[in-house]
């Protein structure tokens, strides 16, 4: 049976963009899907024993595991805006053996909104489109004298936004500040492989003596994080899937997984909690990006990636947000009509 709570969300979400088109996703809607392989390092092992961080070797050769990744802008609308302000998706899905998968999903901030289903549907009713407000030449001024940065020009062409919304909702929710804000002031990559992705959601990896850990993933681009100065001057809407094939065309592209291991006393079960710098970091294997891949349908729009396709040696936290994701996903995956392929584990 349809799960309500999914279906809520869901719509919550459909809510926020206008020009939502039914055959897609109603979020991060915009995507390239990227075929490559991963290569779990040498101590990935000793830490988990899920099957994408043991290393396969075939006549003493490594066998990587291949993966596809979709890259996308976080908004809901089918119009391409590569160079708006926008927070950015990379789902992965490791291909494993006999036809399983697992999947990763992260996106460019650190921490999340809300921590929870009311909360989430609070939030993306605050986050509903209103006019764009643009400063005048004289509030600018205003803004200067009083040594506050005047607000930069919304780009060209952007009318209607969630900001407003949003900015009144994180002025009163403290918990949604942090990414909220970041949010507000994350500008368009100069392509999909120079940001840093997160998983956000804390997990628990299981290692080959049994230690159960919490630990919280992330992508870092061995090219380096670049953003683009200032966007609201960038009215290029369509470079980023460009970018990506001129790219890995003439060479593939890097990220290296990394892993922050918990300790007592850290938010497991509050994606907008950050956790402190200090905490043991583990690179986990390399991810090559080696070409956009040629079928899109089958391996970027009719992907259906969900944060609960784990393999055992990863488990879900108890984060409210995390279990709400399970039938969020499911529900928009069946109303866009796509075949659930491979099977989500119960
Ligand atoms: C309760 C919280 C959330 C809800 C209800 C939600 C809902 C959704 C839905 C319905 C989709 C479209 C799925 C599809 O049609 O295949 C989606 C996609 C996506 N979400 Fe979330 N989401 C939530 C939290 C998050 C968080 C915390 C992250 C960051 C890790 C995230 C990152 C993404 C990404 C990257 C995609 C695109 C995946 C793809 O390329 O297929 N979401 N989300």
């Amino acid at each position: 049976m349809d799960d309500p709570v999914a279906k809520r969300l869901v719509d919550s979400i459909i809510a926020d963009f206008p020009d939502h088109d039914p055959g897609k996703r109603p979020i991060h809607t915009v995507g390239i899907g990227v075929k490559g392989t991963f290569e779990a390092s040498e101590v990935a092992r000793t830490y988990c024993i899920a099957e994408h961080f043991q290393i396969k070797r075939v006549q003493g050769k490594r066998v990587p595991i291949p993966v596809t990744v979709r890259f996308s802008n976080g908004s809901g609308s089918p119009k391409r805006h590569d160079g708006w302000n926008d927070v950015r998706g990379m789902a992965v899905r490791f291909h494993l053996a006999g036809d399983r998968a697992t999947d990763l999903i992260a996106m460019t901030l650190g921490e999340f909104f809300v921590r929870g289903v009311d909360e989430f549907l609070d939030f993306t009713k605050s986050a509903r489109q209103t006019p764009v407000k643009r400063e005048s030449a004289l509030r600018k001024i205003g803004d200067l004298l009083s040594l506050m940065r005047p607000l930069p020009n919304p780009p060209p062409g952007q009318n209607q936004s969630g900001d407003a919304g949003t900015l009144d909702y994180a002025n009163k929710h403290r918990f949604a500040q942090l990414a909220v804000f970041q949010a507000g002031m994350i500008g368009a990559p100069v392509s999909y492989v120079r940001a840093v992705y997160h998983a956000v959601h804390t997990f628990f990896i299981v290692g080959p003596d049994g230690v159960r850990r919490p630990v919280r993933f992330s992508w870092k681009p061995v090219a380096g994080v670049q953003t683009t100065k200032d966007t609201s001057k960038n009215p290029d809407n369509e470079y980023l899937q460009e970018e990506l094939r001129r790219r890995l065309k003439e060479w593939p592209a890097r990220m290296m997984l990394m892993m922050t291991i918990g300790e007592a006393g850290d938010a497991l079960d509050d994606p907008t909690v950050p956790w402190p710098a200090r905490r043991v970091r583990v690179v986990m294997g390399t991810l090559t990006l080696k070409k956009v891949a040629e079928d899109q349908v089958r391996d970027g729009e009719k992907l259906s990636f969900n944060p609960w396709r784990l393999v055992p040696g990863i488990e879900p936290s108890a984060d409210p947000t995390l279990k709400a994701r399970r039938d969020a996903y499911e529900d928009s995956r069946k109303r866009r009509g796509v075949t659930q392929c491979p099977f989500l584990p119960e």
